[in-house]
């Protein structure tokens, strides 16, 4: 396996990869990388010797994992499993102490002394929180997803953690869906080029590489699809979906050494993920070559009776293992199902040979982590690692590349401070520290964190008044998450009456020279169980914003949210998507207003006019009314409001002679690619260019449009730069359900390069066998 772990390597370019440099670290890795990958047969021998002195019992505990919440009763159940010898990981531990203190309980007290590996949802970074996934995708950026997972890498290694639940790489293309914050948006070549960008950035060059820790990308497969956005419910997607669009992104995560798959919880078309015995093994390991070990998501073996798929407990444990899972992630609070393969193995319903495969694999893991060798924390190094300000340099710098300006009416921003005597903050969101990191995050700091009126006020100076008004209460759920039981996880919000603070707001507004109003979801309207059937502002966000408009002074938008909302035509005269930007949310977005960086990102999804629209995706077929395609609806446009790929930035970008190397190709061969970006503007800025593919006529129709390359660049007034692309077969095949197979088709392409899914810019190719 060591060869498939040593995970490519990138060349750092990027402002990320700067402010590492400037930190005197290694520009790809939080720490120095040390030592090599142990030999496979070395790892595979020695896996083999603790498992000849397990008993049945043993082994199914070792492939079955608890949660631990600290909850005393439920803590002690866990640890007398542990004690047994009958639990081989935990999750939801993450305070350093108390995973060294079961560590050593583990190592100590058990017959085999075999640690624990610990998995936690380290998905935008642990003590130091990243711009959300969503975000990160919208840098277009894979170097910003690597360096990110990097940091958070090194602080959960060193607080005793092994293993992150991440990264998410499901395809989402309905924003109703809460989760869509968790993966890159709509697109599996963004979402491919993120998902290795990820897994690089946890694991480093291999399995076991000094402050790194094993990626499981998740969840495999098809959740994104989720029944009307709704979380959890079915996935029934077509072969060719599956395939084109919904497998791409965990094929690139296989393929950049993930050492862990999880299985998704819903069933893709008809089959529960933990049961799918296609995808886990037809399709990961045979035909991928995925060496690592899969585990179920939460209680998903057990739910395997649930989603009436099996009979009973027991069988639900056999029909999972003999899927292709290896671990049990147990039910929170729950018993696992695996807990039964003892029995089975007597009634011979499963195999000593069938559970060995399972076990080898996971201790596999601990053994390539070092963890036999080195089982316990260093307190102390997980303070400093943990607090490490550099840390915080890579999120801000992470944050200033994921935001996307979509209105900049009369070049209202970049603010200049010097202009300005006065500023409005105004919005829910503004100063909520628990809402700027966003949700997902657990072992994050309040203090340390920037809110955007606290950015603000430092950028501003002591010249520039700035009035702050939360304008009105931003609404509680319907129904609450899992999360929001934790009440360290919720927001603490400043009740106000709307009914006075909506015009104490508006008189703020009056009275400043620009109002930047902060709306959005909270953190808990997104993410899991955070589905939505409706794309408006919450509670009273919508008439605040339509009285702040009405005042007639400058007024700018920054939208915390990572879904497209939908702002009922209002036209603020900026408009800029900041996401759930992190720790240093509000110093980026100070940076971005008053202009010290640029906006270069760009949306990673289509932006609907309204809900009614969804699910549309930019690469979709052309059917055999393409003209009337503007009209499918009676009632309005059938355009986006914001096509996939749109992002404005402070200077203007033009890209020009676009050229091919050859006009044929015989099938195999590649195309090189040249296109000349001119920054147009009078100011240095980013621009990503992006290559779209159309494949005229084959096997089967093709989408309009499908992303197949991008760069971000970064140009000084006036330069041109001659960027490069190469078109291979692997950009120029698909799979076709006429004849179940991936082809490559003697056919016409028409290449699109420009800063946007609309990209004007155009030139043909063939491919064609008389070329040879
Ligand atoms: C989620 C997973 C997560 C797991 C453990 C599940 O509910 O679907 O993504 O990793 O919980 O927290």
């Amino acid at each position: 396996m060591s060869n498939l772990m040593l995970c490519k390597r990138r060349r750092a370019g990027t402002a990320v990869a700067l402010a590492f440099a400037l930190l005197g670290l290694d520009a790809q890795s939080a720490q120095p990388a040390q030592g090599k990958p142990l030999p496979d047969a070395e790892v595979q021998a020695r896996a083999d010797a603790l498992l000849a002195k397990m008993t049945p019992e043993e082994k199914a505990g070792q492939i079955t994992q608890y949660f631990d919440f600290g909850d005393p009763q439920d803590s002690k159940r866990v640890l007398d499993e542990m004690a047994a010898g009958r639990a081989g990981s935990l999750l939801f531990v993450y305070d350093p102490a108390e995973l060294d203190r079961l560590q050593h309980m583990a190592v100590e007290r058990t017959r085999l002394k075999i640690p624990l590996l610990f998995g936690f949802d380290v998905i935008h970074g642990f003590r130091t929180i990243m711009p959300v996934p969503i975000a990160v995708a919208a840098s277009w950026d894979p170097d910003v997803a690597e360096k990110g997972q990097t940091v958070a890498a090194a602080e959960a290694r060193a607080a005793g953690l092994h293993w992150a639940f991440a990264p998410m790489v499901d395809i989402a293309r309905d924003p109703r869906w809460g989760r869509i914050i968790e993966g890159a948006g709509e697109d599996p070549y963004l979402g491919a080029a993120m998902a290795a960008a990820q897994v690089r950035g946890f694991q480093g060059d291999f399995i076991g590489s000094s402050g790194h820790i094993i990626s499981g990308p998740k969840h495999f497969a098809g959740y994104g699809a989720a029944l009307g956005g709704r979380d959890y419910d079915e996935a029934n997607i077509s072969d060719s979906e599956l395939w084109n669009t919904y497998l791409p992104p965990f094929k690139a995560a296989v393929d950049a050494g993930a050492g862990n798959i999880m299985s998704a919880y819903m069933a893709l078309n008809g089959v529960p993920g933990a049961g799918n015995r296609w995808l886990l093994t037809d399709v990961l390991r045979k035909q991928w070559g995925f060496k690592g070990f899969v585990v179920t998501d939460a209680g998903a073996a057990h739910d395997l009776l649930t989603h009436e798929f099996v009979a009973t407990e027991p069988d639900a444990a056999v029909r999972a293992l003999q899927a292709g899972v290896d671990m049990e992630m147990s039910p929170p609070f729950g018993t696992s199902v695996f807990k039964t393969l003892p029995q089975s193995l007597a009634k011979g319903t499963v195999t000593m040979a069938e559970l060995d495969t399972a076990v080898r694999r996971v201790l596999e893991a601990k053994i390539r982590m070092g963890l036999i060798e080195k089982p316990y924390v260093d307190l102390k190094q997980a303070q400093r690692v943990l607090t490490d300000p550099q840390h915080r340099v890579v999120s801000r710098a992470a944050a200033e590349r994921t935001a996307v300006l979509l209105r900049n009416e009369g070049g209202l921003l970049p603010l200049d401070p010097n202009k300005l005597k006065s500023i409005a903050v105004i919005g829910p969101l503004a100063d909520s520290a628990r809402d700027t990191l966003g949700p997902w995050v657990f072992a994050f700091d309040l203090n340390e964190t920037v809110t955007v009126l606290g950015g603000i006020k430092a950028k501003a100076g002591s010249k520039v008044r700035v009035d702050y008004s939360p304008g009105v209460t931003m609404p509680a759920r319907l129904h609450p998450s899992i999360f929001d039981q934790d009440p360290k996880m919720i927001a603490k919000r400043v009740e106000v009456d709307d009914a006075s603070e909506l015009p104490h707001a508006v008189a703020l507004a009056k009275a400043s020279d620009v109002t930047v109003l902060v709306l959005g979801e909270a953190q808990n309207m997104i993410g899991e169980q955070a589905s939505r059937s409706s794309l408006d502002l919450p509670g009273r966000q919508q008439e605040l914003l339509d009285a702040v408009i009405a005042t007639g002074k400058p007024v700018v938008v920054l939208l915390m949210s990572a879904r497209p909302l939908d702002l009922k035509n209002s036209k603020p005269g900026a408009l800029m998507n900041i996401w759930y930007p992190g720790t240093q949310g509000g110093a980026a977005v100070a940076n971005l207003l008053f202009g010290e960086v640029s906006p270069g990102g760009k949306l990673p999804y289509t932006w609907p006019r309204n809900l009614g629209q969804i699910p549309m995706p930019y690469a979709h077929l052309r059917s055999h009314q393409p003209n009337t395609g503007e009209q499918r609806y009676w009632n309005e446009p059938n355009s986006p409001l914001y096509p996939f790929g749109f992002g404005l930035s402070y200077s203007t970008f033009e890209f020009s002679n676009l050229k091919l190397d050859r006009q044929t190709i015989a099938p195999g061969e590649s195309v090189p690619v040249s296109v000349d970006v001119r920054n147009t503007g009078g100011r240095a800025a980013d621009e990503v260019a992006q290559l779209y593919l159309h494949q005229r006529y084959g096997s089967s129709a093709r989408p309009v449009r499908e992303l197949k390359g991008f760069q971000r660049v970064t140009l000084k007034p006036g330069e041109t730069r001659t960027l490069r692309f190469e078109l291979t077969t692997a950009e120029l095949s698909y799979w076709t359900s006429a004849k179940h197979a991936w082809v490559q088709d003697e056919t016409t392409f028409d290449v699109y390069v420009g800063n946007s899914s609309q990209a004007a810019l155009t030139t043909t190719f063939e491919v064609s066998k008389s070329r040879r």
